[in-house]
Formats: C-alpha cells, structure tokens, sequence
C-alpha cells in the first residue's frame, strides 16, 4: 500500500515535431500515461527540457520523427547537452522510444536506443513505430505504451 505522505513520481515526455505528427503522438501517450492519476506526466519539448527534468524524473518517454534516418537533431541536443550531468545517476531509468517516419523510422529507433544504451537506462517496451498519418489503432497503441510505462513506475515494477 503506498503511503499518501510519499511524494509522487514523474513521467517525462520530451519530443521534437516540426509538421505536428510527433506532437499528436506525444499528446496522445502523456494522455494514455495520465490514467495513473498517481503520477505527474510532464510533457515537454525537447528543446525545453532541462538536465533537471531529467534527474527528477522516474521513467522518460522519447518521441521523436525520423529526419534523414536518424533521430530529430533536438532530440540528440537533448542527450548531447544531460549526459555528463546524468548519464551516472539516471542508471537504470525506464525509457520508451515512439518514432513517427514517412516510410521507416528503424534508423531513429537504433540510433535513439543507443545513446539510451550510454545512459544504461532500462528499455521497458518495444519501441513503437508510426509510419505514414497515423491510424486510429496507433492512437490506441500510443496512449496504451504511455500507460505501461507510467503503470509500470507507479508500481515499481521496473
Ligand atoms: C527533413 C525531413 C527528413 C525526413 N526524413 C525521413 C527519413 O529519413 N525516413 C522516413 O521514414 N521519413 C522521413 N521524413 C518524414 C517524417 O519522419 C515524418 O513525416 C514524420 O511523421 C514527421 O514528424 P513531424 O510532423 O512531427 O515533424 C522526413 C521528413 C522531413 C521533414
């Protein structure tokens, strides 16, 4: 049973979207991860997020498109401007990849999963892949991984 004096725990969800595909998605999962109604979902631009958000968060979500077949540039400003500050005490952090492609996004997914892999954080679902507009079963798909992730931190079972 958890103590209502325990403070709660934070879900960060950074993204970068220029035409507005990513944004939708990241909206949707913090919508499927605010089901947790134990949990503070910060949802956040990368550009915007801060090395603090990173070390007061307990599990992060990252979303980003796949330009040129890699990870939108803001979201390796992200990495490049936390890990000396981060990377030794985010050790283990749960982490989700969602990627948003015209026609792939695997490119995205590998190289975002190996800077996860620098931070030894801890993949806790498979990364999700919208390629093309996204359907409404991906809607569905979205909001349930931003649930399993927040799910999984508010039980500690990450
Ligand atoms: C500059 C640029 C480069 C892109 N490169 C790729 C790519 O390499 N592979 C791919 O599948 N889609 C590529 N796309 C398509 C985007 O990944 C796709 O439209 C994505 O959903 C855009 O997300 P956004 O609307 O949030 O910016 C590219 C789009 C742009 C604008």
């Amino acid at each position: 049973m958890k103590s209502i004096d325990s403070p709660k725990k934070n879900i960060l969800v950074i993204y970068h979207s220029q035409g507005g595909t990513m944004k939708l998605l990241a909206n949707q999962l913090a919508k499927g991860a605010a089901r947790e109604d134990n949990l503070n979902i910060i949802l956040k631009e990368a550009s915007d997020a801060t090395v603090d958000d990173l070390l007061n968060c307990n599990g992060i979500a990252i979303g980003s498109p796949e330009y040129f077949g890699t990870m939108a540039g803001m979201i390796k400003d992200f990495f490049d401007r936390t890990y000396e500050a981060a990377q030794e005490k985010t050790i283990g952090l749960p982490f989700i990849v969602f990627v948003s492609a015209g026609n792939d996004g695997r490119g995205a997914i590998s190289q975002i999963e190996r800077l996860t892999a620098g931070y030894k954080w801890k993949k806790v679902q498979e990364a999700y892949r919208v390629v093309g507009v996204p359907t409404e079963q991906d809607i569905i798909n979205i909001q349930d991984l931003g649930h399993a992730l927040a799910a999984g931190v508010d039980f500690g079972i990450f």
